[in-house]
């Protein structure tokens, strides 16, 4: 008989790397598309991260109607289940409260997990309007606990190589930012929350245009000023269906923003394309794994011209550490493995929120430009950008 080899098991706490890595309750309020990413990023975050800058454990969730969210609990692994969100602010178990919510309860459940002294991250919009995300912003910050808005694009590995490339200087001197967020399902007359003012506080604007003014900041910088049109396609709706922006930013790039849910045929199309005195770079959402390149100054007579594909899957891009050999693609929701990784990074102490994540700063900052873009839509007029402090 040959002799059996003897396999090892071993248990947890015994294992090497990560043998003394500490957990983190985490209460989630909304278990539907955002709740799914949300809870599919930590599950993940827990063996493909590894070490893990903290190990998440999904303590509760909250929703409204008790079978659904008993379901939803057992569906991603919580522990437990709340039909009142005040339940996950009352757990002591919870350290990170995590607002997977419409826009309406955004607000008043994250002050109150920040309050009660747990880390919050809270999805986009911030809040439903500049004065609300003010003082989601400011209640939150007072509070001293780690905040992070969940702008998941900046954690797209071909954003944050984009990002690299104009913090190195590599594309120059900045003349434009192009960015569009088209989808199309706007024409139905569903009851749906974010066709409602009252629970998402805007339509397209905060909806899809917030992730191309979140976009248009991390990568270009701040905005100073902005000329839109709002319009409502459908009738007796009170929010936006769609809008077309001019945008100046203070470093004097000059730039288009446009978002909407009547474009039929684009189901989620992101795009957006920056230049720059030394070449240009563009990017699109559907095509998440590459970035377009064209840099300048090429060697005379190289007829060659023109953008190339750059697959942004190298063992030195961005986040690719966690994941595989270079060309084996990742996907949409592992934008949120890399953002809830960095947020739980964050608390632990091994780094801030930003500038790579949106803190609630970024939030607030992202509202007053949708705000702005709604004043300069009724005035007919070019409007000013302030931000307060
Ligand atoms: N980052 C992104 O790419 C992205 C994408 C989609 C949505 N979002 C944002 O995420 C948030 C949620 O959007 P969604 O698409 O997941 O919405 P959704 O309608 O799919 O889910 C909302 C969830 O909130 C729960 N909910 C509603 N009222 C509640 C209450 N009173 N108490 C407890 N739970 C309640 C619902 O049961 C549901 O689980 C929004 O702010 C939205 O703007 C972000």
């Amino acid at each position: 008989m040959p002799e059996e080899k003897q396999v090892g098991f071993v248990t947890m706490g015994q294992a090497g790397g990560g043998a003394d890595i500490r957990e983190i309750g985490v209460g989630m309020l909304g278990y539907a598309f955002m709740g799914k990413a949300h809870s599919n990023a930590y599950r993940k975050i827990a063996y493909m991260t590894w070490p893990p800058p903290l190990v998440p454990r999904l303590v509760a969730v909250a929703g409204r109607t008790e079978s659904a969210v008993a379901e939803a609990a057992r569906r991603y692994g919580f522990a437990r289940y709340a039909t009142d969100w005040r339940e996950l602010v009352a757990n002591d178990e919870i350290e990170l409260f995590d607002n997977s919510g419409p826009n309406n309860l955004h607000a008043e459940p994250t002050i109150a997990a920040a309050e009660a002294g747990k880390h919050v991250v809270c999805e986009k919009p911030l809040a439903r309007t500049a004065e609300e995300s003010h003082e989601v912003w400011q209640r939150v910050a007072a509070a001293g606990v780690k905040h992070m808005c969940a702008f998941n694009y900046r954690f797209v590995p071909a954003v944050r190589l984009a990002r690299e490339m104009l913090e190195a200087g590599e594309l120059g001197e900045i003349y434009h930012f192009r960015g569009r967020y088209l989808q199309e399902w706007g024409d139905i007359d569903d009851e749906v929350w974010r066709f409602e003012r009252a629970q998402a506080g805007s339509g397209a604007l905060g909806d899809l245009g917030a992730h191309v003014i979140d976009l248009a900041r991390y990568l270009v910088g701040e905005i100073a000023s902005v000329s839109g049109t709002t319009r409502t396609f459908k009738p007796g709706r009170d929010v936006d269906d769609a809008f077309e922006a001019v945008v100046e930013f203070e470093g004097g790039a000059l730039g288009t923003i446009e978002a909407s849910r009547f474009c039929s045929g684009r189901k989620n199309a992101f795009a957006w394309e920056i230049n720059g005195s030394k070449g240009s770079i563009a990017f699109d959402l559907e095509r998440l794994n590459e970035l377009q390149v064209h840099l300048t100054g090429s060697r005379p007579g190289d007829r060659a011209q023109g953008f190339r594909t750059v697959l942004v899957s190298e063992a030195d891009h961005p986040f690719w550490e966690h994941w595989w050999p270079h060309g084996h693609i990742i996907g949409w929701e592992h934008s949120f493995v890399h953002e809830l990784n960095h947020f739980l990074t964050a608390i632990a102490g091994d780094g801030d929120v930003g500038p790579h994540g949106a803190t609630f700063e970024d939030g607030y900052r992202a509202a007053e430009v949708c705000d702005a873009i709604v004043r300069s839509s009724e005035s007919a007029r070019r409007e000013e950008v302030s931000y307060r402090g």
